[in-house]
């Protein structure tokens, strides 16, 4: 669990708390000034942390229990797994390597360099690359595997591919970072990382949905098996360095950075949950449109 206890709030600048100090020296209307100048462009550490976990409860799409109760039909399955493949899952290793290469804090660059050292050739782990592995999913469901070779990106999929390629690559080492490890790489439950009584119960891989559903064998869950052995550390160390490093009036443009992945991201999945035969009806809620058979499951 990462140690809340050493950092508390902290008022945004040093230069505040220096000119709350220099009392007879600043007069009164600088003083309100700079604190209301720290105030909009900085953001306290507790603060930062709400407003990333809120934009990691909301990485919650509504056609996911439709994947993990087997009720998308076995033949459109491949859409999903191929959307995914290319957003991220192909070249996630090169990604985590963008962040890496960025980041001028040697603390944050050896997480970085592990995870990637995990994600790229699985040899501390999963004992091979972890986009090689997810390929085990399509192929344990009897899929043509060279179709993920050139796969098309859905409109939505392109542009949220698009949005991460930019944000990786030229919005700073915080937004990289961030995007990558804890958008990307996290889940909607990321909330257990500071409160482990709110972690999800993890069922026996038979009860995995594609085993369950679709009648994957066990041994196609490779990278299920490595992820849970690995993943909760990452986890542990993507919050750790973001929150302990990333400055305070970074913290701001890090929030919105995470806020457009995940408009991106959401749109994205609507596209998917309807190539795969979902449809909200007319009352806003969401219905099965077209599949009639069982199916899916996550990566
Ligand atoms: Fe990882
Ligand atoms: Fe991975």
């Amino acid at each position: 669990m990462v140690d809340e206890s050493q950092s508390g709030p902290i008022c945004p600048y040093g230069l505040t708390r220096w000119l709350l100090c220099q009392s007879p020296a600043v007069d009164k209307i600088s003083k309100i000034k700079v604190l209301y100048l720290a105030c909009r462009f900085c953001m306290d550490r507790e603060t930062f942390r709400e407003q990333l976990l809120a934009v990691m409860k909301r990485k919650d799409h509504w056609a996911w229990p439709f994947f993990t109760s087997g009720k998308i039909a076995k033949e459109r399955l491949h859409f999903h797994f191929e959307q995914e493949y290319a957003t991220y899952v192909r070249d996630f290793p090169v990604m985590v390597g963008w962040a890496y290469v960025r980041c001028p804090i040697p603390e944050v660059r050896r997480s970085l360099a592990e995870n990637l050292y995990e994600e790229e050739t699985g040899g501390l782990v999963a004992g091979s690359p972890h986009p090689r592995l997810f390929l085990e999913y399509p192929r344990g469901l009897g899929m043509d595997v060279s179709r993920f070779e050139y796969v098309q990106l859905l409109p939505a999929a392109k542009r949220y591919r698009d949005f991460l390629d930019e944000a990786i690559r030229h919005y700073g080492w915080e937004v990289a970072a961030a995007i990558v490890t804890i958008f990307i790489e996290g889940t909607k439950d990321d909330g257990a990382v500071f409160d482990p009584s709110t972690a999800a119960s993890t069922p026996p891989l038979e009860e995995h949905p594609l085993v369950k559903h679709y009648g994957l064998a066990v041994e196609h869950l490779a990278l299920t098996k490595a992820h849970r052995r690995v993943e909760g550390s990452h986890r542990q160390s993507a919050w750790k360095a973001i929150l302990d490093h990333v400055a305070p009036r970074r913290r701001g443009p890090v929030v919105r950075a995470m806020e457009a992945a995940l408009g991106h991201w959401l749109l994205y999945r609507d596209a998917v949950a309807e190539v795969c035969g979902l449809q909200r009806n007319g009352t806003g809620q969401h219905e099965v449109a077209l599949s009639s058979s069982p199916s899916c499951h996550p990566v």
